[in-house]
Protein backbone atom coordinates (compact mmCIF):
# COMPACT_ATOMS: atom_id res chain seq x y z
CA UNK A 1 0.00 0.00 0.00
CA UNK A 2 1.81 3.26 -1.17
CA UNK A 3 1.44 6.33 1.37
CA UNK A 4 2.85 9.59 0.99
CA UNK A 5 5.90 12.02 2.97
CA UNK A 6 5.61 12.45 6.52
CA UNK A 7 5.11 15.90 6.03
CA UNK A 8 2.30 15.40 2.68
CA UNK A 9 0.64 12.02 4.94
CA UNK A 10 -3.03 12.19 3.84
CA UNK A 11 -4.40 10.79 6.91
CA UNK A 12 -3.00 14.40 8.71
CA UNK A 13 -5.59 15.77 6.76
CA UNK A 14 -8.08 12.59 8.18
CA UNK A 15 -10.38 14.53 10.47
CA UNK A 16 -11.66 11.41 12.13
CA UNK A 17 -8.14 9.83 12.63
CA UNK A 18 -6.76 11.08 16.07
CA UNK A 19 -4.01 12.35 16.81
CA UNK A 20 -1.73 14.14 19.70
CA UNK A 21 -3.49 13.69 23.19
CA UNK A 22 -6.07 11.76 21.75
CA UNK A 23 -4.02 9.13 21.17
CA UNK A 24 -2.95 8.81 24.75
CA UNK A 25 -3.80 8.28 28.28
CA UNK A 26 -4.62 11.33 29.04
CA UNK A 27 -7.34 11.40 27.02
CA UNK A 28 -10.25 9.95 28.99
CA UNK A 29 -11.59 8.09 25.73
CA UNK A 30 -8.38 6.11 24.84
CA UNK A 31 -7.62 5.78 28.68
CA UNK A 32 -11.09 3.96 29.40
CA UNK A 33 -11.27 2.18 26.10
CA UNK A 34 -8.01 1.99 23.56
CA UNK A 35 -9.19 -0.82 21.75
CA UNK A 36 -12.07 0.59 19.12
CA UNK A 37 -9.00 3.75 18.39
CA UNK A 38 -6.24 0.90 18.00
CA UNK A 39 -8.16 -1.42 15.79
CA UNK A 40 -9.37 1.95 13.45
CA UNK A 41 -5.70 2.96 13.28
CA UNK A 42 -4.29 -0.88 12.25
CA UNK A 43 -7.08 -1.44 9.70
CA UNK A 44 -7.01 2.79 8.37
CA UNK A 45 -3.44 4.07 8.75
CA UNK A 46 -1.05 0.81 9.95
CA UNK A 47 1.96 3.22 9.76
CA UNK A 48 0.05 6.46 11.35
CA UNK A 49 1.52 10.32 11.26
CA UNK A 50 0.86 11.84 14.67
CA UNK A 51 2.45 15.26 13.94
CA UNK A 52 1.89 17.00 16.91
CA UNK A 53 3.70 14.54 19.16
CA UNK A 54 6.50 14.29 16.34
CA UNK A 55 5.80 10.86 15.59
CA UNK A 56 4.46 7.78 14.04
CA UNK A 57 2.30 5.15 15.16
CA UNK A 58 2.43 1.63 14.23
CA UNK A 59 -0.37 -1.08 15.34
CA UNK A 60 -0.07 -4.17 13.43
CA UNK A 61 1.59 -6.80 15.18
CA UNK A 62 4.05 -7.76 12.61
CA UNK A 63 5.20 -4.48 11.88
CA UNK A 64 5.81 -3.77 15.97
CA UNK A 65 7.61 -7.26 15.88
CA UNK A 66 10.08 -6.60 13.15
CA UNK A 67 10.67 -3.01 14.14
CA UNK A 68 11.79 -3.62 17.42
CA UNK A 69 14.65 -5.96 16.54
CA UNK A 70 15.50 -3.76 13.37
CA UNK A 71 19.22 -3.23 13.75
CA UNK A 72 18.89 0.02 11.31
CA UNK A 73 17.04 1.57 14.20
CA UNK A 74 18.21 3.06 17.34
CA UNK A 75 16.96 4.83 20.62
CA UNK A 76 19.28 8.26 21.14
CA UNK A 77 17.60 11.21 22.02
CA UNK A 78 21.15 12.69 20.52
CA UNK A 79 20.48 11.26 17.44
CA UNK A 80 16.71 12.04 17.41
CA UNK A 81 15.21 15.25 15.38
CA UNK A 82 14.12 18.05 17.11
CA UNK A 83 10.77 17.84 16.98
CA UNK A 84 10.74 14.10 17.82
CA UNK A 85 8.43 12.33 20.43
CA UNK A 86 11.63 10.89 22.03
CA UNK A 87 12.84 14.89 23.17
CA UNK A 88 9.63 15.16 24.84
CA UNK A 89 10.03 12.52 27.17
CA UNK A 90 13.96 12.77 27.89
CA UNK A 91 13.63 16.13 28.27
CA UNK A 92 16.01 17.06 25.72
CA UNK A 93 13.99 19.46 23.40
CA UNK A 94 16.75 22.51 23.70
CA UNK A 95 20.65 22.12 23.13
CA UNK A 96 21.25 22.60 26.20
CA UNK A 97 19.50 20.02 28.28
CA UNK A 98 20.33 17.67 24.98
CA UNK A 99 24.49 18.42 26.00
CA UNK A 100 23.50 17.58 29.96
CA UNK A 101 21.56 14.69 28.90
CA UNK A 102 22.86 11.68 30.76
CA UNK A 103 21.27 8.60 28.96
CA UNK A 104 20.28 5.25 30.74
CA UNK A 105 20.92 1.98 28.33
CA UNK A 106 16.86 2.49 27.75
CA UNK A 107 18.55 5.54 25.29
CA UNK A 108 21.86 4.38 24.56
CA UNK A 109 22.76 2.76 20.88
CA UNK A 110 25.55 0.26 20.72
CA UNK A 111 28.74 0.27 22.21
CA UNK A 112 27.86 1.63 25.02
CA UNK A 113 24.50 0.09 25.47
CA UNK A 114 25.70 -2.98 24.96
CA UNK A 115 28.46 -2.23 27.67
CA UNK A 116 26.09 -1.20 30.11
CA UNK A 117 23.52 -3.72 29.43
CA UNK A 118 26.63 -6.81 30.16
CA UNK A 119 26.93 -5.58 33.36
CA UNK A 120 23.81 -6.37 34.93
CA UNK A 121 22.42 -9.15 32.17
CA UNK A 122 24.11 -12.07 34.12
CA UNK A 123 21.93 -10.38 37.59
CA UNK A 124 18.59 -10.78 35.47
CA UNK A 125 19.08 -13.85 33.86
CA UNK A 126 16.07 -16.19 34.33
CA UNK A 127 18.50 -18.87 36.55
CA UNK A 128 19.62 -15.71 38.70
CA UNK A 129 16.02 -14.64 38.88
CA UNK A 130 14.40 -18.15 39.99
CA UNK A 131 16.97 -18.15 42.47
CA UNK A 132 14.96 -15.11 44.62
CA UNK A 133 12.01 -17.38 44.46
CA UNK A 134 12.17 -18.10 48.12
CA UNK A 135 12.65 -14.72 48.80
CA UNK A 136 10.12 -13.11 46.78
CA UNK A 137 7.92 -15.68 48.18
CA UNK A 138 8.82 -14.54 52.51
CA UNK A 139 8.27 -10.49 50.96
CA UNK A 140 5.08 -11.27 49.48
CA UNK A 141 3.32 -13.90 52.63
CA UNK A 142 5.23 -10.33 54.59
CA UNK A 143 2.57 -8.10 52.72
CA UNK A 144 -0.09 -10.74 53.19
CA UNK A 145 0.42 -10.88 56.93
CA UNK A 146 -0.52 -7.36 56.64
CA UNK A 147 -3.64 -7.55 55.46
CA UNK A 148 -4.94 -10.60 57.42
CA UNK A 149 -8.37 -9.13 59.92
CA UNK A 150 -8.79 -6.11 56.86
CA UNK A 151 -12.01 -6.69 54.88
CA UNK A 152 -11.28 -3.92 52.29
CA UNK A 153 -7.80 -2.53 50.53
CA UNK A 154 -6.82 -1.00 48.01
CA UNK A 155 -4.86 -3.45 45.61
CA UNK A 156 -2.39 -1.29 44.28
CA UNK A 157 -0.92 0.92 47.33
CA UNK A 158 -1.86 -2.71 49.67
CA UNK A 159 -0.04 -4.75 47.35
CA UNK A 160 0.69 -4.39 43.83
CA UNK A 161 2.82 -1.02 45.08
CA UNK A 162 4.66 -2.48 47.22
CA UNK A 163 6.07 -5.87 46.24
CA UNK A 164 7.95 -4.79 43.46
CA UNK A 165 9.66 -1.92 45.25
CA UNK A 166 10.80 -4.65 48.18
CA UNK A 167 11.71 -6.89 46.05
CA UNK A 168 13.97 -4.48 43.26
CA UNK A 169 15.53 -2.90 46.83
CA UNK A 170 16.45 -5.67 48.15
CA UNK A 171 18.08 -6.94 44.98
CA UNK A 172 19.62 -3.09 44.95
CA UNK A 173 20.83 -3.45 48.90
CA UNK A 174 18.64 -0.60 49.54
CA UNK A 175 17.69 -0.32 53.43
CA UNK A 176 14.38 -1.00 54.49
CA UNK A 177 14.30 2.61 56.21
CA UNK A 178 14.45 3.74 52.65
CA UNK A 179 11.95 2.23 50.98
CA UNK A 180 9.44 4.53 51.62
CA UNK A 181 11.57 7.08 49.97
CA UNK A 182 12.45 4.71 46.90
CA UNK A 183 9.26 4.34 45.72
CA UNK A 184 7.90 7.94 46.36
CA UNK A 185 10.84 8.68 44.19
CA UNK A 186 10.66 5.95 41.19
CA UNK A 187 6.82 7.10 41.46
CA UNK A 188 8.19 10.78 40.76
CA UNK A 189 10.50 10.00 37.82
CA UNK A 190 8.21 7.51 35.92
CA UNK A 191 6.33 10.85 34.96
CA UNK A 192 8.97 12.14 32.82
CA UNK A 193 7.38 10.14 30.26
CA UNK A 194 4.38 12.23 30.15
CA UNK A 195 5.05 14.26 26.82
CA UNK A 196 3.04 16.71 28.10
CA UNK A 197 3.69 17.12 31.62
CA UNK A 198 3.75 20.72 33.44
CA UNK A 199 6.57 22.95 34.48
CA UNK A 200 5.22 21.90 37.95
CA UNK A 201 5.63 18.23 37.47
CA UNK A 202 9.08 18.83 35.96
CA UNK A 203 9.99 20.44 39.39
CA UNK A 204 9.38 17.51 41.31
CA UNK A 205 10.82 15.22 38.90
CA UNK A 206 13.93 17.28 39.68
CA UNK A 207 13.60 17.00 43.08
CA UNK A 208 12.93 13.47 43.12
CA UNK A 209 15.73 12.47 40.68
CA UNK A 210 18.41 14.82 43.46
CA UNK A 211 17.08 12.75 46.42
CA UNK A 212 17.82 9.51 44.55
CA UNK A 213 21.40 10.49 43.17
CA UNK A 214 22.43 12.31 46.69
CA UNK A 215 21.59 8.70 48.38
CA UNK A 216 23.05 6.71 45.26
CA UNK A 217 26.08 8.80 45.60
CA UNK A 218 26.19 7.94 49.27
CA UNK A 219 25.00 4.25 48.69
CA UNK A 220 28.28 3.95 46.13
CA UNK A 221 30.84 5.50 48.57
CA UNK A 222 29.62 3.13 51.34
CA UNK A 223 29.74 0.01 49.33
CA UNK A 224 33.67 0.72 48.13
CA UNK A 225 34.90 1.56 51.33
CA UNK A 226 32.89 -2.29 52.31
CA UNK A 227 31.56 -3.92 49.53
CA UNK A 228 28.59 -6.01 50.58
CA UNK A 229 26.63 -9.01 48.40
CA UNK A 230 24.17 -7.09 46.33
CA UNK A 231 23.61 -5.47 43.16
CA UNK A 232 25.01 -2.18 43.79
CA UNK A 233 28.26 -3.94 45.07
CA UNK A 234 28.84 -6.20 42.04
CA UNK A 235 28.79 -2.16 39.69
CA UNK A 236 31.53 -0.75 42.09
CA UNK A 237 33.77 -4.41 41.27
CA UNK A 238 33.27 -3.80 37.89
CA UNK A 239 35.09 -0.94 37.76
CA UNK A 240 37.81 -2.87 39.13
CA UNK A 241 38.04 -4.29 35.83
CA UNK A 242 36.19 -1.58 33.04
CA UNK A 243 37.72 2.04 34.03
CA UNK A 244 35.42 3.87 31.61
CA UNK A 245 32.48 2.95 33.69
CA UNK A 246 31.89 6.19 35.72
CA UNK A 247 30.29 6.67 38.86
CA UNK A 248 27.78 8.65 36.99
CA UNK A 249 27.06 5.36 35.01
CA UNK A 250 26.50 3.74 37.97
CA UNK A 251 23.53 5.48 39.39
CA UNK A 252 21.97 6.10 36.38
CA UNK A 253 21.71 2.41 35.98
CA UNK A 254 20.61 2.01 39.57
CA UNK A 255 17.98 4.49 38.93
CA UNK A 256 16.91 2.62 35.77
CA UNK A 257 16.38 -0.29 37.31
CA UNK A 258 14.47 0.90 40.14
CA UNK A 259 12.10 2.97 37.93
CA UNK A 260 12.02 0.37 34.98
CA UNK A 261 11.13 -2.18 37.72
CA UNK A 262 8.27 -0.55 39.86
CA UNK A 263 5.37 0.66 38.02
CA UNK A 264 5.64 -1.42 35.31
CA UNK A 265 5.33 -4.78 37.38
CA UNK A 266 2.78 -3.13 40.09
CA UNK A 267 0.71 -2.73 36.79
CA UNK A 268 1.11 -5.88 35.64
CA UNK A 269 0.23 -7.36 38.94
CA UNK A 270 -3.05 -4.96 39.33
CA UNK A 271 -4.19 -5.19 35.35
CA UNK A 272 -3.85 -8.95 35.92
CA UNK A 273 -6.19 -9.25 39.30
CA UNK A 274 -8.62 -7.01 37.73
CA UNK A 275 -8.64 -8.97 34.52
CA UNK A 276 -9.61 -11.67 37.21
CA UNK A 277 -12.23 -9.96 38.92
CA UNK A 278 -14.07 -8.90 35.84
CA UNK A 279 -13.62 -12.49 34.38
CA UNK A 280 -14.99 -14.59 37.56
CA UNK A 281 -14.94 -17.94 35.22
CA UNK A 282 -11.68 -17.50 34.65
CA UNK A 283 -10.21 -16.58 38.01
CA UNK A 284 -12.40 -19.79 39.35
CA UNK A 285 -10.39 -21.52 36.92
CA UNK A 286 -7.19 -20.40 37.83
CA UNK A 287 -8.24 -21.13 42.01
CA UNK A 288 -8.74 -24.49 40.68
CA UNK A 289 -5.53 -25.07 38.97
CA UNK A 290 -2.71 -22.63 40.01
CA UNK A 291 -0.61 -24.45 37.65
CA UNK A 292 -2.29 -22.20 35.32
CA UNK A 293 -0.21 -19.11 36.70
CA UNK A 294 2.46 -19.64 34.65
CA UNK A 295 0.21 -19.16 31.01
CA UNK A 296 -2.20 -16.64 32.90
CA UNK A 297 0.08 -14.24 33.68
CA UNK A 298 1.45 -14.33 30.04
CA UNK A 299 -1.97 -13.67 29.26
CA UNK A 300 -2.10 -10.70 31.55
CA UNK A 301 0.64 -9.31 29.77
CA UNK A 302 -1.09 -9.26 26.49
CA UNK A 303 -4.55 -8.42 27.39
CA UNK A 304 -3.81 -5.22 29.36
CA UNK A 305 -0.42 -4.93 28.81
CA UNK A 306 1.32 -2.33 31.50
CA UNK A 307 3.56 -0.69 29.20
CA UNK A 308 1.46 0.24 26.21
CA UNK A 309 4.18 1.21 23.61
CA UNK A 310 8.09 1.86 23.21
CA UNK A 311 9.72 3.39 20.29
CA UNK A 312 13.09 3.80 17.93
CA UNK A 313 14.55 6.16 15.71
CA UNK A 314 15.83 5.36 12.07
CA UNK A 315 19.57 6.05 11.67
CA UNK A 316 18.91 7.24 7.88
CA UNK A 317 16.01 8.21 5.86
CA UNK A 318 13.98 5.31 5.42
CA UNK A 319 10.22 4.21 4.55
CA UNK A 320 7.78 2.20 6.12
CA UNK A 321 5.14 0.13 4.72
CA UNK A 322 5.31 2.66 1.81
CA UNK A 323 5.91 5.62 4.02
CA UNK A 324 8.63 7.89 3.35
CA UNK A 325 10.37 8.51 7.54
CA UNK A 326 12.94 11.07 7.98
CA UNK A 327 15.91 9.90 9.57
CA UNK A 328 15.35 10.66 13.73
CA UNK A 329 11.35 10.83 13.90
CA UNK A 330 10.19 9.02 16.53
CA UNK A 331 8.28 5.69 15.31
CA UNK A 332 6.19 4.34 18.02
CA UNK A 333 5.44 0.46 18.42
CA UNK A 334 1.81 0.40 20.44
CA UNK A 335 2.52 -2.93 22.17
CA UNK A 336 -1.31 -2.76 23.24
CA UNK A 337 -2.12 -2.72 19.69
CA UNK A 338 0.33 -5.47 18.37
CA UNK A 339 -1.18 -7.99 21.14
CA UNK A 340 -4.39 -7.38 19.99
CA UNK A 341 -3.75 -7.86 16.39
CA UNK A 342 -6.77 -10.43 14.84
CA UNK A 343 -4.04 -11.29 12.34
CA UNK A 344 -2.19 -13.30 14.92
CA UNK A 345 -4.29 -13.55 17.85
CA UNK A 346 -7.95 -15.22 17.45
CA UNK A 347 -10.48 -13.20 19.33
CA UNK A 348 -7.92 -10.56 20.41
CA UNK A 349 -10.27 -8.66 23.07
CA UNK A 350 -11.32 -11.91 24.76
CA UNK A 351 -9.75 -12.86 28.16
CA UNK A 352 -8.97 -16.43 28.45
CA UNK A 353 -5.82 -17.88 30.99
CA UNK A 354 -5.86 -20.79 28.77
CA UNK A 355 -5.22 -19.25 25.40
CA UNK A 356 -2.71 -21.59 23.48
CA UNK A 357 -0.39 -18.76 21.73
CA UNK A 358 0.19 -16.10 24.36
CA UNK A 359 2.90 -14.71 22.69
CA UNK A 360 3.08 -11.01 23.59
CA UNK A 361 5.21 -7.40 23.38
CA UNK A 362 4.69 -6.66 26.19
CA UNK A 363 8.64 -6.47 27.07
CA UNK A 364 9.38 -5.20 23.60
CA UNK A 365 12.18 -6.96 20.97
CA UNK A 366 15.30 -7.03 19.94
CA UNK A 367 18.22 -5.70 22.03
CA UNK A 368 16.59 -3.53 24.30
CA UNK A 369 14.19 -6.31 25.18
CA UNK A 370 13.08 -6.11 29.08
CA UNK A 371 16.46 -6.82 31.19
CA UNK A 372 13.74 -7.30 33.94
CA UNK A 373 11.02 -9.65 32.37
CA UNK A 374 11.83 -13.01 34.22
CA UNK A 375 11.69 -10.99 37.53
CA UNK A 376 9.14 -9.24 36.48
CA UNK A 377 6.72 -12.81 35.52
CA UNK A 378 8.15 -14.06 38.84
CA UNK A 379 6.67 -11.42 41.03
CA UNK A 380 3.16 -12.01 39.31
CA UNK A 381 3.52 -15.42 39.51
CA UNK A 382 4.18 -15.25 42.94
CA UNK A 383 2.07 -12.67 44.37
CA UNK A 384 -1.32 -13.04 42.12
CA UNK A 385 -1.37 -17.29 43.27
CA UNK A 386 -0.77 -15.82 47.26
CA UNK A 387 -3.32 -13.36 47.19
CA UNK A 388 -5.54 -15.90 45.65
CA UNK A 389 -4.71 -18.53 48.03
CA UNK A 390 -5.01 -16.13 51.10
CA UNK A 391 -8.33 -14.68 50.53
CA UNK A 392 -10.26 -16.70 47.66
CA UNK A 393 -13.03 -14.14 48.02
CA UNK A 394 -11.04 -11.82 46.78
CA UNK A 395 -13.68 -9.36 44.48
CA UNK A 396 -14.00 -5.89 42.97
CA UNK A 397 -15.16 -3.53 46.03
CA UNK A 398 -18.79 -1.31 44.99
CA UNK A 399 -16.15 1.63 44.99
CA UNK A 400 -14.98 2.64 41.39
CA UNK A 401 -11.36 1.52 40.40
CA UNK A 402 -9.23 5.01 39.02
CA UNK A 403 -6.65 4.34 36.17
CA UNK A 404 -3.08 6.42 36.05
CA UNK A 405 -3.15 9.05 33.46
CA UNK A 406 0.44 8.43 32.72
CA UNK A 407 0.89 7.85 28.54
CA UNK A 408 3.02 4.76 27.58
CA UNK A 409 2.28 2.81 30.94
CA UNK A 410 -1.27 1.12 31.53
CA UNK A 411 -2.27 0.70 35.31
CA UNK A 412 -4.58 1.93 38.05
CA UNK A 413 -3.99 4.27 40.55
CA UNK A 414 -6.72 2.37 42.95
CA UNK A 415 -8.15 -0.76 42.86
CA UNK A 416 -10.34 -1.32 45.53
CA UNK A 417 -11.30 -4.41 46.76
CA UNK A 418 -13.10 -7.02 48.87
CA UNK A 419 -11.35 -9.83 50.57
C1 LIG B 1 5.57 -6.25 33.75
C2 LIG B 1 6.66 -5.60 34.00
C3 LIG B 1 7.52 -4.98 32.92
C4 LIG B 1 7.20 -4.62 31.65
C5 LIG B 1 5.85 -4.73 30.95
C6 LIG B 1 8.40 -4.08 31.05
C7 LIG B 1 8.49 -3.62 29.75
C8 LIG B 1 9.63 -3.13 29.16
C9 LIG B 1 9.71 -2.62 27.81
C10 LIG B 1 8.55 -2.54 26.83
C11 LIG B 1 10.98 -2.23 27.59
C12 LIG B 1 11.54 -1.61 26.30
C13 LIG B 1 11.90 -2.71 25.35
C14 LIG B 1 12.14 -2.26 23.92
O1 LIG B 1 12.14 -1.05 23.64
O2 LIG B 1 12.31 -3.15 23.08
C15 LIG B 1 11.73 -2.49 28.81
C16 LIG B 1 13.06 -2.24 28.98
C17 LIG B 1 13.72 -2.43 30.16
N1 LIG B 1 13.21 -2.98 31.32
FE1 LIG B 1 11.35 -3.66 31.62
N2 LIG B 1 9.40 -4.13 31.97
C18 LIG B 1 8.92 -4.68 33.12
C19 LIG B 1 9.62 -4.95 34.29
C20 LIG B 1 10.95 -4.70 34.47
C21 LIG B 1 11.71 -5.02 35.66
C22 LIG B 1 11.15 -5.76 36.88
C23 LIG B 1 12.97 -4.56 35.46
C24 LIG B 1 14.17 -4.62 36.36
C25 LIG B 1 14.16 -4.54 37.62
C26 LIG B 1 13.02 -3.98 34.13
C27 LIG B 1 14.14 -3.43 33.55
C28 LIG B 1 14.21 -2.98 32.26
C29 LIG B 1 15.42 -2.41 31.68
C30 LIG B 1 16.75 -2.24 32.40
C31 LIG B 1 15.11 -2.06 30.37
C32 LIG B 1 16.06 -1.45 29.33
C33 LIG B 1 16.71 -2.56 28.54
C34 LIG B 1 17.62 -2.06 27.45
O3 LIG B 1 17.51 -0.91 27.02
O4 LIG B 1 18.48 -2.86 27.02
N3 LIG B 1 11.77 -4.09 33.57
N4 LIG B 1 10.87 -3.05 29.75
Amino acid sequence: MARQTDQDNPQDKEPTLPVGVELTSLDETFRDSPHPILDRLRTDAPVHHDPQLGRFILTRHDDVRRLLRDRDWGVDPRKSAPDAYIRLITSTSTPEELAAYEPSMLFLDAPDHRRLRALVSQAFNPRVIEGMRARTEAITEALLDELTGKSEIDLIADFAGPLPTLVIADMLGVSLADRGDFKRWSDDLILGFDPLRSEETDEQIARSGEAMRAYFEQAIAARRATPTGDLMSDLVRAQETDDTLSDQEIITMCTLLLIAGNVTTTDLIGNGLHALMTHLPEMEKLKANPTLIENAVEEMLRFDSPVTDSGRLPFADTELDGCPIKKGISVNTSLTAANHDPAIYPDPHKFDIQRKDTHHQSFGGGVHMCLGAPLARLEAQIGINALLKRFPDLRLADKPAKRRHLPSFRGFETLPALL
